[in-house]
């Protein structure tokens, strides 16, 4: 925890002028707060002498009075705007750091992360580090203040009645540490009932499709319902909770003011105390109510603030990426694509066996792959670790002859165009997706020329705005093969010596694909290639076609060398050709 605070007060002393101004008006207007009842008590007191030159003297007193107390009000605000807004700035480089932090963490990590929980660190945890920081520290710096000089004050004017005032004062703290933890408890109940009542509705709209075909309306409704009445019995019990505590604040507050009212005004009568400093002890005992409101609640605000740190911090103490893990290479001059893999055996971390098995074999430069095999035989695997979103073992893959784990990551990522096995678009513009994939702007001509390379031209005329369509969430939504025609071309467009396709043509049909591999095969012949397929006929004219089986090489040749051999490849081809047959006569 310690550790946690750390982090966040390395923010501080780039915000020293704020924190500086702030607690001066701290000081200031505490000082000022705890002086101005004073004056009101000498006014009183002066009006009690009676005639003109002490009504005159009074409202002389009156007016500095005010004075006192506009200027304590000024500085309070003045604490408020700088260690507000210091705090405010000061969680906005912790979120930032922590944003680009986990930008930069492998894949491995993300895995493993769900994204909601990734997003309440992001924010509501942050938030929880900032209140401590900013409203928390500033109530206990104003108590510290407050406290011991009103009470220095108050025994200044009587020594006996402030013990007797101070008692149901100090009770206020024993009762909200006595019920500060169950509404703490409470609280968070209540926002996680909300948290699961907005989950639950946003499954069911988002499967809203699935909710009508299955006619399970009814069910999703009372499923929502007993989510609600949870919600309600919760909030129910935290507002119970609430009005003991308010209504035990309002007991002991004006208890406090009664004892001074009664006890107070015996020692008046006895004449050992003005009357006007009667008026004193009550402003005194209403302006230390909140403090001790404050002390037991602003220690719950830390409690929480501390765990919050804490799930930060397990963010920043993963690793990120390192750039290269081996000795790296001489800097790569111009990358000609030449890939190797030697003796390649890979398991994912956390996995029981492994993804890849002595994989060997070599890639040409400005060649085409063919990678084929059944799901889950490795074909993706093998992919992800070329651009290292894994950590293939030392010099077992190879670009250009160097181990590319001694290749720095941005030159390495810089030589690969990707297209994934799930097409991913923003949610914006088809112009702005592609726009992605290059360094300036991306005129509509070549984002059109592109999007015809990879067969989407038709399609974009039938689009109501054509490249301004906005697409995905907030949008339109695309068809798969659409979707993966946009990520080809986007893949396209970043002129990288190789492009890797893993299995992106399996939304369209048979001949939309023909016509896509004819735009592509110009893209192709300039670079070197590596294109995962599901149907053979894909790969048919590629230099060379590898089949993977359960991790191992299985068989590998050219297509006609693959269909002699009368292995798995000629079996499927054939299996696939018929099915292709039957699609046509339908
Ligand atoms: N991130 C991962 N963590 C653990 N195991 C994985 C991960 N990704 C894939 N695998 C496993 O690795 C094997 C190969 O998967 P993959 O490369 O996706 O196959 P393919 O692309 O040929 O269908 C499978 O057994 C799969 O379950
Ligand atoms: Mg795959």
């Amino acid at each position: 925890m310690r550790q946690a605070y750390r982090r966040i007060f390395r923010y501080i002393p780039r915000y020293k002028v704020p924190l500086l101004v702030g607690a001066l008006c701290v000081v200031t207007s505490r000082l000022l707060m705890v002086y101005a009842p004073r004056l009101l008590g000498r006014a009183l007191n002066e009006l009690k002498a009676g005639g003109s030159a002490a009504v005159d003297q009074a409202i002389q007193t009156g007016w500095s009075f005010l004075a006192v107390s506009v200027a304590s009000g000024l500085f309070a605000y003045g604490m408020r705007r700088s260690l507000v807004g210091a705090s405010r700035r000061a969680a906005r480089d912790l979120q930032r750091d922590l944003f680009a932090h986990v930008e930069r963490l492998p894949a491995r990590f993300f895995d493993g992360a769900r994204t909601g929980d990734l997003i309440a660190r992001l924010t509501s945890d942050v938030e929880a580090v900032r209140f401590s920081l900013g409203p928390g520290l500033m109530y206990v710096a104003g108590t510290l203040i407050l406290f011991p000089t009103a009470v220095w004050s108050m025994a200044d004017l009587s020594g006996s009645l402030t013990l007797a005032a101070l008692g149901p004062l100090l009770a206020i703290i024993i009762l909200v540490r006595v019920l500060g933890p169950g509404i703490m408890r409470q609280t968070r109940a209540v926002q996680d009932r909300i948290g699961g009542l907005s989950a639950r509705a946003q499954e069911s709209f988002a499967g809203a499709r699935v909710v009508r075909a299955y006619a399970t309306e009814t069910v999703e409704g009372s499923a929502f319902e007993n989510e609600n009445a949870n919600l309600v019995r919760e909030t129910l019990g935290l507002a119970r909770t609430r009005s003991l505590l308010t209504g035990g604040l309002h007991v002991l507050g004006g208890g406090a003011q009664i004892v001074v009212l009664w006890y107070g005004g015996s020692q008046v009568i006895a004449g050992t105390m003005g009357l006007g400093y009667l008026a004193t002890f009550m402003l005194y005992v209403s302006m230390l109510i909140w403090p001790m409101i404050s002390v037991g609640w602003v220690v719950s605000a830390f409690q929480r603030s501390a765990a919050a740190m804490e799930r930060i911090d397990e963010i920043f103490d993963k690793q990120p990426e390192p750039s290269v893990t081996r000795e790296p290479a001489a800097e790569l001059e111009r990358v000609r694509g030449h890939l190797a893999f030697e003796r390649l055996t890979f398991r994912h971390p956390g996995a029981a066996s492994d993804a890849l098995r002595d994989v060997t074999f070599e890639i040409p430069p400005g060649s085409t792959l063919g990678l084929v095999g059944p799901v889950g035989s490795g074909k993706s695997t093998l992919l992800s670790l070329l651009t290292r979103e894994y950590d293939p073992p030392g010099s077992a893959v190879r670009l250009d002859g160097h181990d590319i784990t001694s290749i720095p990551l941005a030159t390495l990522r810089a030589a690969f165009a990707v297209v994934p096995q799930d097409a991913f678009l923003f949610s914006t513009t088809i112009h702005e997706n592609l726009a992605y994939a290059v360094a300036g702007e991306l005129s509509p001509s070549l984002a059109r020329d592109t999007l015809s390379l990879a067969g989407l031209d038709e399609d974009l005329d039938s689009l109501p705005r054509g490249l301004d369509t906005v697409v995905g969430e907030r949008g339109l939504q695309l068809s798969g093969g659409q979707k993966q025609r946009v990520t080809i071309a986007r893949a396209l467009l970043r002129e990288a010596p190789i492009l890797l396709l893993d299995d992106c043509l399996s939304a369209v049909d048979t001949q939309t694909e023909a016509r896509i591999l004819e735009g592509l095969r110009t893209a192709m012949r300039r670079r070197t290639a590596i294109v995962v397929a599901h149907r053979l006929s894909t790969v048919r004219h590629a230099d060379q076609i590898v089949v993977l089986d359960a991790g191992e090489v299985a068989e590998s040749g050219t297509h006609e060398e693959l269909v002699a051999a009368g292995g798995w490849y000629a079996r499927t081809y054939a299996q696939q050709r018929i099915e292709a047959e039957l699609e046509g006569l339908a």
